[in-house]
């Protein structure tokens, strides 16, 4: 039998070609399609990166709301998805919910090839579904999608029952344009090996949110809030952190299996958290936490560079515009959507099943 290569945890394995971005580990750069995602997220909307990762292009004033009305059009949940959302019982994690709401919208013309327009439709109701979710649990009357908003404005004012300040909308934005897309990240990977055999885009999202939950990818953001509440004070941060690297254990929001250096993605938000959070003192411990972090990883892990990650300051940002930790990871979900549609897209027009290989340490059989 022929030698394989043994890649655990695929390290370095290239599984496609993609115009969609370029993750630049060793030099921090993270590119969509020609921009830098640093400049999409200061000079940019949702719905214009959206349009960027989708069509390829920025979109013309035409066809930024063209796109705008179509998202707009599609928010609504169908009666069906909001009475099977009703009957999930209270204790079951929003992730869970949200990825038994996207697994509803299936659709009997949501067969193979996936479709520009199933992805828009897809992406409109998922922050829908988030809301909905949110304002039972909280015992209030879900509210209706506001048609007078933009995505990101609409997320917010549905969560919090109030026209969102603009400064907040503009936070939450950068958010989620920093997060729309990510290369061959877990999620990413498990939405595209499901669309590799030809099944339906919404059972490729349905398996990327499943991937996105765990907390070594996307469930961290609200493990850090945890971890800064734990901490408590300056004081205990160095002991608390220390305990845990003592244990063998992992200090949520650090570390990246691509940037060997900061992450971009972490350097931008820091900014905007930072606007948003000058006087306050969660986010002062928050990067005193940081630098604590920093300094005993460099001392525990000396050959690894483990830096501050985007969970760190996404949990900032959310914080900031007033989100409550259960759906910080969710909310990742909420823009991931567009990239992991993207690579759907990109998948189905060329595709090959992807398949590896196992190799088999088990006994013979006589
Ligand atoms: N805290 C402590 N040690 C760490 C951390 C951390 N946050 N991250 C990596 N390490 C250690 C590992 O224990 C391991 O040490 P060892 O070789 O002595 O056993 C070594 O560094 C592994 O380093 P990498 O190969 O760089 O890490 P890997 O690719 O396996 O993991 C991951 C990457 C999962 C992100 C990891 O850094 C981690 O668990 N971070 C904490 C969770 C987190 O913040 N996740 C969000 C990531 S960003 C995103 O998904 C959007």
């Amino acid at each position: 039998m022929a030698e394989n290569i043994i890649a655990i945890g695929l390290d370095n394995v290239v599984v496609a070609e993609t115009d969609l971005s370029l993750v630049d580990g060793q030099n921090g750069l993270l590119v969509y399609r020609n921009h830098w995602a640093r400049d999409l997220a200061i000079h940019h909307t949702f719905e214009e990166v959206a349009h960027l990762l989708w069509y390829g292009e920025l979109p013309t004033e035409q066809q930024l709301n063209a796109l705008k009305e179509k998202l707009k059009a599609n928010r609504t949940l169908p009666a069906h998805v909001k009475a099977a959302l009703d009957q999930i019982p209270a204790d079951v994690d929003m992730m869970s919910v949200l990825r038994t709401g996207v697994s509803l919208l299936a659709e009997p013309t949501h067969a193979w090839p996936p479709t520009l327009e199933q992805v828009i439709s897809l992406t409109a109701k998922m922050p829908t579904i988030v809301a909905y979710r949110q304002a039972c649990l909280q015992g209030t009357e879900p509210l209706e999608p506001n048609s007078a908003l933009d995505h990101t404005a609409n997320y917010l004012y549905m969560l919090k029952g109030e026209i969102p300040h603009p400064a907040h909308v503009r936070a939450l934005d950068a958010y989620l344009i920093l997060t729309q897309e990510h290369g061959m990240n877990a999620s990413t990977f498990a939405a595209r090996v499901v669309a590799s055999t030809r099944s339906d885009l919404i059972s490729s999202i349905t398996a990327a949110i499943g991937a996105l939950k765990g907390p070594l990818h996307g469930g961290a953001p609200s493990e850090v809030t945890e971890m800064i509440e734990q901490i408590g004070t300056k004081e205990n941060a160095e002991p608390w952190l220390r305990a845990k690297l003592e244990k063998g254990e992992r200090l949520m929001g650090f570390g990246h299996r691509v940037y060997k250096t900061i992450d971009p993605r972490a350097t931008a938000l820091r900014v905007v958290a930072s606007e948003l959070s000058a006087d306050d003192p969660w986010f002062d411990l928050a990067t005193h936490v940081e630098q604590v972090g920093l300094k005993l990883l460099a001392e525990y892990k000396p050959n690894r560079k483990l830096n501050t990650n985007v969970e760190f300051f996404a949990a900032a940002v959310m914080r900031a515009v007033g989100l409550d930790d259960a759906i910080f990871t969710p909310t990742f979900a909420v823009s991931r959507v567009v990239g992991w549609s993207a690579h759907v897209l990109e998948q189905a027009a060329n595709n090959r099943i992807i398949r590896p290989q196992s190799n088999y340490t088990g006994v013979m059989p006589e």
